[in-house]
């Protein structure tokens, strides 16, 4: 009993003046840190599109208040969560899968349908990576098909790629922050031949405000091929606690449960996740930050001479008119990590949108090493 009043103390003492008050600790006082705890006030994080104002107040709260139910499997909080997913996506409870993350989510389509006898993965490249990788280790052959010119995904070709197995359609884009069009979408989802399994990647949805974006989740009641994965990581800040969820028809959803480890998705996890969902500033707050900050970063590296792919997420991405690689390295001397490198945009940095502080710390990092 002591032990956990202790322990909740601390917690809500460390998340209430904010994540921050754990990371400016000096370096001295860890053995052995990850970097970016070790680093805040001396590294800016810009490398992971991670959200830098973390959770919701609610969802640290629903994680102190849950402590004493950490003992429990998490079953009911499942279904809670599960309840308000369904209700704020307008479709059955029945039609949501929760996953450790969206990475789950994403890993047990390709497990589900991908493989050697099972289908093809055809993705993007740029995209995000880790299905690719997932893929080709149940033996499915991957088949990349380059974005086009305005860095959107080039569906007729990736349809006319396609095996049955999946189509992967990162939107918006993790690494390139584009958007393919909605109507090249629906059309596109409208065409897929019912044996072709869609996944449509939406974990950057909060940050588009583009009239040519909308969000897939309306057509899954039509097309029992289509899958539409969320995540918490990004606009609830939850990036560290794992939650993510997908949208499609029951029989899918069944399809993917099959090759789920039970109980993936933990307590706390869950709690903050569904408590996030009752405050309803979280988002439109964290929606404007960003834009302020992603405005004012545009606005430097234009007049730096430096030209962004049109953002629609809470990074971006330039050509920075040299190989990236070298730049990468120089800017972590300046204690500044942006992405890694993407081979197919050998000179393309892309940066995480952090505080506008940080963004500060990034344009004159940049300007040091890039001028
Ligand atoms: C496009 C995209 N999908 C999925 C993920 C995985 O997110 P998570 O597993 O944290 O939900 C990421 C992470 O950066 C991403 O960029």
């Amino acid at each position: 009993m002591n032990t956990i009043s202790i322990s909740r103390r601390d917690f809500a003492r460390l998340l209430g003046a904010g994540a921050a008050a754990a990371f400016v600790r000096p370096a001295g006082s860890f053995s052995k840190q990850p970097e970016h705890i070790l680093a805040t006030g001396q590294v800016v994080r810009l490398s992971a599109n991670e959200n830098p104002y973390g959770p919701s107040p609610k969802a640290l709260k629903a994680m102190t208040d849950s402590f004493t139910v950490a003992c429990r499997y998490p079953d009911e909080h499942n279904n809670v969560l599960i309840d308000k997913l369904a209700k704020l996506n307008g479709v059955d409870h029945n039609q949501i899968l929760l996953g450790d993350g969206s990475s789950e989510i994403l890993k047990l389509c390709a497990e589900t349908f991908t493989g050697r006898d099972r289908g093809t993965l055809v993705a993007a490249d740029p995209t995000f990576e880790a299905i690719l990788q997932q893929a080709s280790t149940n033996g499915a052959e991957v088949v990349k098909i380059p974005l086009t010119s305005t860095f959107a995904h080039d569906l007729p070709k990736m349809l006319s790629a396609a095996k049955a197995g999946l189509i992967y359609v990162c939107n918006p884009n993790n690494p390139t922050a584009s958007i393919t069009p909605k109507d090249e979408l629906r059309d596109f989802i409208a065409k897929s031949p019912p044996e072709t399994m869609l996944l449509v990647d939406e974990a950057y949805f909060h940050f588009a405000d583009s009239p040519n974006y909308e969000s897939v989740i309306p057509l899954v009641k039509d097309h029992p091929n289509l899958i539409v994965a969320r995540t918490f990581s990004k606009i609830y800040g939850m990036a560290g606690l794992r939650c993510g969820y997908c949208v499609a028809q029951k029989q899918t959803i069944d399809a993917m449960r099959a090759h789920q480890m039970w109980d993936s998705v933990n307590i706390m996890a869950l709690a903050a996740a569904s408590a996030s969902l009752d405050d309803p500033d979280h988002v439109p707050d964290g929606q404007r930050l960003n834009s302020e900050a992603k405005t004012f970063t545009i606005g430097e590296l234009h007049k730096l001479g430096y030209k962004t792919i049109p953002s629609q997420a809470n990074f971006i991405m330039f050509d920075c008119k040299r190989p990236v690689v070298p730049l990468i390295q120089a800017m972590k001397q300046q204690n500044v990590h942006v992405g890694r490198l993407f081979p197919a945009l050998p000179n393309h940095m892309r940066v995480t949108i952090g505080k506008k502080s940080e963004m500060e710390t990034f344009v004159s990092a940049f300007r040091e090493v890039a001028t």
